[in-house]
């Protein structure tokens, strides 16, 4: 299937029937790329990239790779196709046609679900702009560059529905996504983890395996949505989000294999030894997944929370996977476990679930995170190593919640302030750490060349060949 790049904005919402909506998008699409020129990846307008495509929303059709020049990319609108009286699934309007607009009521509070959605979008792309010049091989260079794209276009499913449906508001709220930036302290975006650095690879795979899966779990919760549009939206970004995730895991567990192949060709475990060596130690590995897990942990808000109550009651968000739960999904009578630091111990408390649906998220998530740790540690047992990534207690180095004034150890005690500052080195990466991660990062851009601590990937991108190359830099 051939695709027209040149088209001005693809959709697939009938945007040239809407003439207010296309006024407003044309509007906005130049400041967007002029954002994207500043603030996406450094130095790459000329690169032909081997990327993928959306060409149409079906399940076959979306998958389209050619090479592409990045600003060339089909930035567009795509909403899953809408569900035949789809009826709302959970809260108080439980039961009653999906909505096609926004309920007057609602409106403010909507908003500012959208917004605070889209501004994770640019925030990830501003995060990772200078990763390309440090890329472990052109495989990894080009999945770079399809997050960043895809991160964009998600930025123009929530701009989209801001333009449609939210009228003035809508288009001011659209342009202060492209105005804020992450780690700027005068215009930070919204959510803490997106304002973190992401300064090498080891740090990106983490972000790509742990906060883009935060990504999923939102936007699965608003999948749910019964605002119709909304959901359509977020459906169609959880097919692109999947390859994020992707990226993560079989980053970080190419990284492991690369560092367990060197401990065992030559039988050391020992840090300084691999670091000699050029590999990255386990124990380091373990200090950077304790920090961007508990960093995202935060972004799933307090444990205890009445907004997310009125999220749920009023039909805005919902629970991962809410038709599958087996309850009134209205949660009036229905408990939810939380924690709670009591002096020395923690202790489980029963909540209203409605009030406690940040948690369950968090909890979902966790249960997921899990999975993929586990599948990491297969490949250390298969290498014949006894060491084992654990996921730190969800307690540990929270900022936000009812942990945020405790320290909380890895294996979930509440320790003293002496403790942790002796075993903070231990539990989080260390300066040392991050300038010896920083220091391996090298620029390899040969076809079928990879950096020294990570292995090849098992297969290439749409079944290219290990020396194919993903990337023309021209
Ligand atoms: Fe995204
Ligand atoms: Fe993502």
């Amino acid at each position: 299937m051939s695709i027209n790049y040149n088209e001005r904005i693809p959709n697939n919402v009938d945007l040239g029937q809407n003439k207010q909506l296309q006024r407003a998008l044309e509007h906005w699409q130049p400041k967007y790329q002029d954002w994207w020129r500043e603030m996406g990846p450094v130095n790459s307008d000329g690169y032909d990239v081997y990327l993928r495509t959306a060409v149409s929303v079906d399940s076959k059709g979306w998958a389209h790779f050619d090479y592409v020049k990045m600003p060339d990319y089909r930035w567009g609108i795509f909403l899953t196709p809408p569900e035949q009286d789809r009826l709302i699934s959970f809260g108080s309007h439980k039961g009653q046609a999906a909505w096609n607009e926004v309920p007057g009521e609602y409106r403010s509070t909507l908003r500012r679900i959208i917004v605070t959605q889209g501004d994770t979008e640019p925030a990830s792309v501003e995060q990772q702009r200078f990763l390309g010049q440090n890329c472990p091989s052109l495989y990894d260079l080009r999945n770079l560059y399809q997050v960043n794209v895809e991160e964009g276009r998600h930025l123009w499913a929530m701009v989209y529905l801001l333009h449609a449906y939210f009228g003035r508001d809508g288009r001011e709220e659209g342009e202060a996504l492209l105005e804020r930036r992450s780690g700027d302290p005068d215009k930070p975006r919204i959510l803490g983890a997106f304002n973190e650095k992401t300064p090498d690879w080891l740090s990106f795979f983490m972000f790509t395996f742990l906060t883009d899966r935060d990504g999923k779990y939102q936007l699965a919760a608003l999948a749910e949505s019964g605002f119709d549009p909304l959901s359509r939206s977020t459906k169609f970004m959880l097919t692109e989000e999947a390859h994020h995730l992707f990226v993560g895991e079989t980053g970080i567990g190419r990284i492991i294999q690369r560092t367990c192949e060197v401990m065992k060709e030559h039988k050391t475990e020992d840090a300084d030894k691999l670091r000699a060596l050029g590999v990255i130690d386990l124990p380091a590995l373990q200090r950077y997944l304790n920090f961007h897990f508990s960093v995202t942990l935060d972004l799933y808000g307090s444990e205890v929370s009445s907004n997310a109550s009125s999220f749920y009651s009023m039909g805005l968000k919902g629970r991962f996977e809410e038709t599958k739960i087996n309850d009134d999904h209205r949660l009036a009578n229905v408990e939810y476990p939380v924690l709670e630091p009591i002096g020395d111990s923690l202790v489980e408390k029963h909540v209203n679930a409605a009030m406690a649906l940040n948690e369950r998220l968090r909890d979902d998530y966790i249960k997921d995170c899990q999975a993929g740790v586990d599948r990491w540690n297969k490949i250390i047992e298969k290498a014949g190593f006894t060491t084992r990534l654990r996921l730190p207690h969800k307690g540990f180095h929270r900022r936000i919640g009812t942990f945020a004034e405790s320290k909380i150890s890895p294996d979930g005690r509440i320790v003293s302030e002496a403790e942790w500052t002796h075993k903070e080195t231990e539990w989080l990466p260390t300066v040392a750490d991050h300038q010896y991660v920083q220091a391996i990062q090298g620029r390899v851009t040969e076809p079928g060349k990879y950096a020294n601590f990570i292995a090849p990937p098992a297969r290439g991108i749409d079944n290219k060949p290990h020396s194919f190359e993903y990337v023309r830099f021209n």
